[in-house]
């Protein structure tokens, strides 16, 4: 029985801060106890309202302190390895993995925000693939809705099952009302088709600012949250 989700993306910026929260309030709708981790986040100070930690708190509505969400935090707008080494602090993966010990120990289900893709460094021998290999559980997709996700999604969903990963899911994000792609409507299919993977829904861009109430309708309006549930078997 596996007790959290690794949530991954086909690139950086796709949405996986967005979609973590919404699926910490949908999940706690089914009753569940949920946890949120990013072992690694880069870009801002830890405590600045910007950075993934604090979005993740704030949207989620989580009440334990900062230091429960991040384990490491570097203020440098770049991958996790070079703010590392800007930093001139050696990532400790144990150190990230007791902190996923310690998330599952309080929580009925944790999800884990990874850093970028999975082909992202986390040090010159590790990247959030090897992460998301170690902690063991079943990986969702974020990807974009539009032209070129196919290509994008499948890549990663192959290249997650080479790697040992278990992809269960992908959720496309950010259609905006306004995108006259002619694919979209058909990307869905072709991911399903070519990567053997569902796709658990699309998710609209959100023009206002962004409130736990209205990514938390989101999710349970566009997400099948019962599909989701039942392939991470909790
Ligand atoms: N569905 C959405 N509607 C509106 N804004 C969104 C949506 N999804 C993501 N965003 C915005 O897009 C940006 C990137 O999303 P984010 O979740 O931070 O991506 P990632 O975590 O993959 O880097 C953020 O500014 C976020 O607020
Ligand atoms: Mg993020």
């Amino acid at each position: 029985m596996s007790k959290g989700i690794f949530i991954t993306a086909t690139g950086t910026g796709i949405g996986k801060t967005v979609i973590t929260a919404g699926l910490a309030l949908a999940l706690r709708d089914y009753g569940y106890d949920v946890g949120i981790l990013k072992p690694v986040q880069s870009g801002h100070a830890l405590d600045s309202p910007e950075s993934d930690g604090m979005v993740l708190k704030k949207l989620a509505q989580i009440t334990a302190p900062i230091e429960e969400i991040v384990t490491y935090s570097f203020s440098e707008p770049v991958a996790p390895q070079l703010a590392a080494e800007i930093a001139a602090v050696e990532i400790d993966r144990m150190r990230i993995l007791q902190h996923v010990e310690e998330r599952k120990a309080k929580h009925d289900v944790v999800l884990v925000e990874g850093a970028g893709g999975l082909m992202v460094p986390i040090r010159h021998d590790y990247s959030v693939a090897d992460l998301a290999k170690e902690i063991g559980w079943p990986l969702l997709i974020i990807a974009n809705p539009l032209l070129g996700t196919v290509n994008h999604t499948v890549l990663t969903t192959f290249v997650a099952r080479q790697m040992g990963l278990h992809p269960v899911g992908v959720i496309l994000n950010g259609l905006r009302e306004t995108d006259q792609d002619l694919s979209v409507e058909h990307n869905s299919r072709f991911i399903e088709q070519m990567a053997q993977i569902p796709v658990l829904g699309t998710v609209p861009w959100l023009e206002a600012d962004l409130s736990s109430h209205m990514v938390r309708q989101v999710m349970r309006q566009n997400v099948n949250m019962t599909e989701l549930i039942k392939s991470i078997d909790l």
